[in-house]
């Protein structure tokens, strides 16, 4: 897997990107995240990445052209990536489209910043995807979060046990507690069923309580996905119709 990341500030994946499973899969060659640094792909003097907002109002607006024209330099080398904008606006990431994009060779990731993006730059990109109903500074945590989520779905990327919690979760339900030694602390007993040794007995209690857990915390994720978003159309997770649907207006004459 190949991660394009479009943003104005590389530096801060320096951290994230360097450490735990992410590391690993880089440093085994399962993952490679290129930088792209939208400065570069700025024609000015002063590499101006946005601007004011046509028809008024506070807050600058990030520019169209560096942004596809990163996005064109990408495309010379990587055709079929599949381009996403990070953005409040988009989709909520969540477990099932994250497995759609672990199985992509190429994705670009454009991080939004300021208070906005020129709107056009959707017509250049398949999905829009927010990681949740709040905002952020900017696309590059919500980026991160995805790099992480979907490194951990590449084969190879995890060991066995940490393997089988993700597939936990895909399943449907929260993990079952955990507890790790000492069998009291601080009045609390571990449940007596993990010290027993009948390993029978003790995967059926961790079933009924990641069941318990989900039921109490996420009722919402044991109703089948059509139940879960009404009205959310089936092929297009992200909402946006893709890049490849979208219809570009030509420009107005007299434009440039
Ligand atoms: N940029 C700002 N807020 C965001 C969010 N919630 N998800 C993705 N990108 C964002």
């Amino acid at each position: 897997m190949h991660v394009h990341v479009v943003t104005i500030f590389p530096e801060f994946f320096a951290s994230p990107l360097g450490v735990g499973i992410v590391k690993r899969a880089r440093d085994g060659g399962l993952l490679r995240v290129s930088l792209v640094d939208l400065r570069e792909y700025t024609s000015d003097r002063h590499r101006s990445t946005d601007d004011y907002p046509y028809g008024g109002g506070c807050g600058m607006v990030m520019k169209p052209e560096p942004i596809v024209t990163a996005l064109d330099a990408i495309a010379a080398g990587a055709p079929r990536a599949r381009r996403i904008l990070l953005s409040p606006r988009g989709a909520v990431l969540d477990h099932a489209l994250v497995e759609a994009l672990a199985r992509e060779e190429d994705l670009v990731m454009v991080c939004g910043r300021y208070e906005g993006i020129d709107e056009r730059v959707r017509s250049f990109v398949d999905d829009e995807i927010s990681i949740g109903d709040y905002v952020l500074s900017g696309g590059e945590i919500a980026a991160m979060a995805l790099i992480d989520a979907v490194t951990r779905l590449i084969p190879g990327a995890l060991g066995n046990v940490a393997s089988a919690l993700s597939e936990s979760f895909a399943s449907g339900t929260l993990e079952y507690p955990q507890y790790t030694r000492p069998a009291m602390f601080r009045g609390l007993a571990v449940p007596s069923v993990l010290l027993s040794g009948d390993h029978a007995a003790i995967g059926r209690w961790r079933e009924r309580e990641a069941q318990r857990i989900t039921q109490r915390v996420r009722p919402d994720l044991l109703k089948k996905p059509a139940e879960r978003t009404p009205g959310a159309p089936a092929e297009s997770p992200s909402g946006l119709g893709g890049r490849r649907d979208t219809t570009v207006e030509p420009p107005p004459a007299g434009s440039h």
